[in-house]
């Protein structure tokens, strides 16, 4: 005879006791568990208006405050900031000092009012709440299948997306990620043409214009609101340099042209992602490089659980990137933890690309790929 075996040999998914009923106590731990993330969503909106209003801002190297000094340095009423104040100091993002003295400390700043120079400034990450109507469409995909491109999240979904990446792009991009690539700095140092497939905003279109006069950079996004933004930043930057293309990644040149091609977060959102990167593949010199950012993410789903912002990272699925993934018929739905490196691997080699390089620069979120002919 042999032994019973669970349907999935995890210790944690063993279905083969009967349950006993859960205790009044089991029953109210999980119910704190879920209005912790209803607390999340209200302490979110919080969030968004510390940073939307500049009161984080205000607040940093300000020491400990009163509502009555925030109003004096912010012009808003007090009232609405004793509030606030509270509900920051007990979500514990301020320190309350006594009844009426709140701080933001230097590690509450970095990660709350430090967009330019932090890589873990995260305010920007919390938008408005979804708009009721998009809500009902995302209800209608689970019916359809069919998923929304990112333009069904309108301007405020680009900017929030910009807001939460940018840091990432303007800090990381070209003082760490670029050096690290064989031979890439010296090309465009020379003059070299690039192409940002998925610029959104165009973040990391402005950040190499400008440290690489000599090349020319090409920005493809099929999102209008984030190629509007990007036009506006691109000549708030005065780079020259650049060219956008409100357009996909099949629309790239179909003869070898680029020194090197980025996509960053973006091909795991593309519903041809296969295409995609044939179509890199051909518009790539012999000697040119493929740079991927693409999420940090594992080939059994369950193993991403080693990520303890998962949970998260399912909900942008559904809200943008499998939704986008799925946006035409027959998209292929990778979503945001869907490609991982072996995945990537094969795919690269499949459209015949010969070397490919991850780099691990320790990033909570990111890996990246240093993919060539
Ligand atoms: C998460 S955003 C990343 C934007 C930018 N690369 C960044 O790092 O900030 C993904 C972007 O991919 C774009 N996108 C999706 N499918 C695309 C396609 N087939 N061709 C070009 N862009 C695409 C979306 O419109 C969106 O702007």
């Amino acid at each position: 005879m042999t032994d019973a075996k669970p349907l999935d040999s995890d210790d944690d998914d063993a279905m083969t006791d009967t349950p006993s009923p859960p205790s009044p106590e089991e029953i109210g731990l999980f119910a704190f568990q879920v209005w912790n993330y209803k607390q999340g969503e209200m302490v979110s909106l919080l969030i968004h208006l510390g940073d939307r209003l500049g009161l984080y801002r205000a607040m940093r190297d300000a020491g400990p405050l009163t509502a009555a000094q925030l109003a004096e340095r912010t012009g808003l009423h007090e009232r609405w900031l004793l509030e606030w104040l509270r509900g920051q100091g007990a979500a514990g993002l301020l320190t309350w000092h006594d009844d009426d003295h709140f701080e933001l400390t230097d590690a509450a700043a970095a990660v709350l009012a430090d967009e330019h120079s932090s890589l873990f400034f995260a305010a920007g990450a919390f938008g408005t709440p979804a708009a009721p109507d998009f809500v009902d469409d995302l209800a209608d995909a689970f019916r359809t299948g069919l998923g929304l491109p990112y333009d069904r999240q309108g301007p405020a979904g680009a900017h929030r997306t910009e807001r939460m990446l940018g840091p990432w792009t303007r800090i990381a991009l070209v003082p760490r990620i670029l050096p690290a690539l064989d031979g890439v700095e010296a090309k465009l140092d020379a003059g070299g043409v690039v192409a940002d497939v998925g610029c959104g905003a165009g973040l990391a279109v402005i950040a190499l214009a400008e440290r690489f006069p000599r090349s020319h950079i090409h920005g493809y996004d099929i999102s209008r609101h984030a190629i509007e933004r990007a036009q506006q930043l691109v000549a708030d930057a005065k780079v020259a340099n650049v060219t956008l293309h409100l357009a996909g990644a099949d629309t790239l040149p179909t003869e070898a042209t680029f020194d090197l091609v980025l996509t960053l977060d973006c091909l795991h959102d593309m519903t041809k992602p296969t295409e995609t990167v044939a179509a890199i593949r051909r518009s790539i010199r012999p000697d040119g490089t493929w740079l991927v950012k693409d999420i940090r993410c594992a080939p059994r789903a369950k193993d991403n659980l080693a990520n303890p912002m998962a949970a998260m990272m399912y909900g942008f699925s559904i809200a943008s990137c499998m939704s986008s993934a799925l946006s035409e018929p027959g998209g292929a739905g990778l979503g945001t933890l869907g490609l991982h490196p072996e995945l990537l691997e094969q795919l690269c080699a499949e459209a015949g690309f010969s070397q490919f390089r991850i780099h691990d620069f320790d990033e909570p979120a990111n890996l990246y790929y240093e993919v060539r002919i």
